[in-house]
């Protein structure tokens, strides 16, 4: 088939070369030309795992180029979608105009020559597949009222459900495909679309493998509304999981548990599942916290007061603060220290610095007077051009980093810092104090290599406070 995908972040990117790389005809359309110019060269815009490969592949497979515009595509494309950004406006409320000038620029390229389907991949509030369907047809009768009859689409909601860091192999193999549309034409070209994925009949890349227990992938055709609700239903479940295993951190803490033990515990119960139950500071990301906030906003348009959802916030921002409050406890005086940070992506094997934990925890530190330090293998690129007035020394590598610091902050637990020589890591510093905010390694080799070490929610770092850690961590972020 012929596609257009607008919007090439990590979205984008991802879906236009994987459906390339299944047999279609892909044209990746941006806004950005520095984004499009560097595709042009192969080299993805974005820091991902297996990404530039698939790139090549796809383009000798069915076909991929990149566009700063989207007329010509839109017109030639059997299949549009929208993969722009959603970001958040302060109010919490999703900021559609990336939407919405998308939507536009499709109908104003439309013609009456073949019917399409214009697919809402990027995460929307309920209601947007509406709205698309509003703005398309607008931006026809604007472009050309003349034709504006003959021209004929359908509207699909298509969440996306790719984790960064392993986004090739979650779209290639995914759990399942989720189509929202109104009309059986709209489901049955999605089926098309997708019939190699869900039947799992292409030849796999050797960058990213087939698992082996793979099965058929199942799509769940529902409603635009229902889909729209499964995104953000999926994403504050995943985030209600994480913050769930960093309450009872904090309650293992106290009471002298080890929060992994009792996670592994849990998870093997199969009605609850072992995923997202890893404790530490608190969730990042471009999602999750736009998602629940998004979420949050069409609850209270409706009439309803969300409170699981709004603990959930409120659970992750105390989680924010647990690093300065740990540092606090083991160093006294933060002020004139130095603090090494390890890592700054929201998570391994992304460069994503999106609401990313390591700026608030940096900020932060700056803000009472702390030197930081820090490394990440793919981060700091980003850092230095995103965060220009966040003051930190960028190092070389974790040795460097760890160079003369008071304290060591394990941040992303990317896993070239699993294998690091800890005992060569805490001779270099003038106080050899860890904080593992993922729980990252044996607390006994740490303290073994020389490290006065503290995880997230582990028994042997059980506190003397009575209750008092949790406000005062939120104050901690908060400046109070
Ligand atoms: N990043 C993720 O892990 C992820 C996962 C699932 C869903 N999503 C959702 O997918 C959507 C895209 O996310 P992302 O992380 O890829 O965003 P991104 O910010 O990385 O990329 C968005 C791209 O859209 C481009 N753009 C904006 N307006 C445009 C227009 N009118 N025409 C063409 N291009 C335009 C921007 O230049 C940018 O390159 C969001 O709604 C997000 O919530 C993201």
């Amino acid at each position: 088939m012929r596609v257009t995908v607008i919007g090439t972040g990590y979205v984008g990117t991802v879906t236009g070369a994987c459906l390339a790389y299944l047999g279609h005809r892909v044209t990746c359309v941006d806004t950005d030309p520095a984004k499009i110019e560097k595709l042009r060269l192969g080299e993805p815009p974005i820091y991902e795992p297996g990404l530039e490969e698939l790139i090549a592949a796809a383009a000798e497979r069915g076909g991929i180029d990149f566009e700063t515009d989207l007329a010509a595509p839109v017109r030639e494309s059997d299949v549009v979608f929208i993969a722009v950004g959603t970001p958040p406006l302060p109010s919490g409320e999703a900021n559609l105009a990336y939407l919405e000038s998308a939507a536009r620029g499709i109908g104003a390229a439309m013609d009456g020559s073949r019917f399409r389907v214009i697919v809402n991949k990027s995460t929307v509030p309920v209601g947007s597949g509406n709205l698309v369907e509003t703005l398309v047809r607008e931006g026809v009768q604007e472009s050309h009222p003349d034709i504006s009859d003959a021209v004929a689409f359908g509207v699909a909601s298509n969440p996306e459900f790719l984790r960064e860091g392993s986004a090739i192999h979650d779209s290639l193999y995914p759990d399942r495909i989720v189509v929202g549309a109104e009309d059986s034409s709209t489901v049955e070209i999605m089926r098309e679309l997708y019939r190699p994925l869900m039947e799992q009949n292409f030849s796999d890349p050797s960058f990213a493998p087939r698992p082996e227990a793979m099965q058929p992938v199942a799509m769940v055709a529902t409603t635009i509304t229902s889909a729209e609700m499964i995104k953000y239903s999926a994403n504050a479940f995943l985030a209600l999981k994480i913050g769930f295993a960093n309450e009872i951190a904090n309650i293992c803490e106290r009471v002298g548990a080890d929060v992994t033990e009792v996670m592994t515990g849990i998870g093997l119960d199969r009605r609850i599942g072992s995923g997202f139950l890893n404790a530490g500071i608190g969730w990042g990301g471009s999602c999750f916290g736009k998602d629940i906030s998004s979420l949050l906003h069409t609850a209270a348009e409706y009439g309803y007061h969300a409170r699981i959802l709004e603990a959930s916030l409120a659970v992750n921002k105390i989680q924010r603060g647990v690093v300065i409050q740990k540092l606090q406890e083991k160093l006294y005086i933060l002020k004139g220290r130095t603090v090494a940070l390890l890592g700054l992506a929201f998570k391994p094997n992304t460069d994503d610095l999106r609401d990313a934990p390591s700026l608030q925890i940096a900020e932060k530190l700056i803000q009472m007077g702390v030197r930081v330090r820090a490394y990440d293998p793919v981060a700091m690129s980003a850092c230095r051009e995103q965060h220009p007035d966040l003051r930190i020394c960028y190092c070389d590598d974790a040795l460097s980093a760890a160079e003369h610091a008071d304290a060591l902050v394990l941040v992303t637990e990317w896993p070239e810092f699993a294998g690091l020589n800890l005992k060569q890591l805490a001779g270099r510093m003038n106080n050899a104090v860890l904080i593992d905010g993922r729980n990252l390694f044996q607390p006994e080799t740490a303290r073994e290599a020389g490290f006065n070490y503290t995880g997230i929610g582990k028994a042997t770092q059980r506190s003397n406070g009575n209750g008092w850690q949790n406000a005062k961590a939120a104050a901690a972020l908060d400046g109070k």
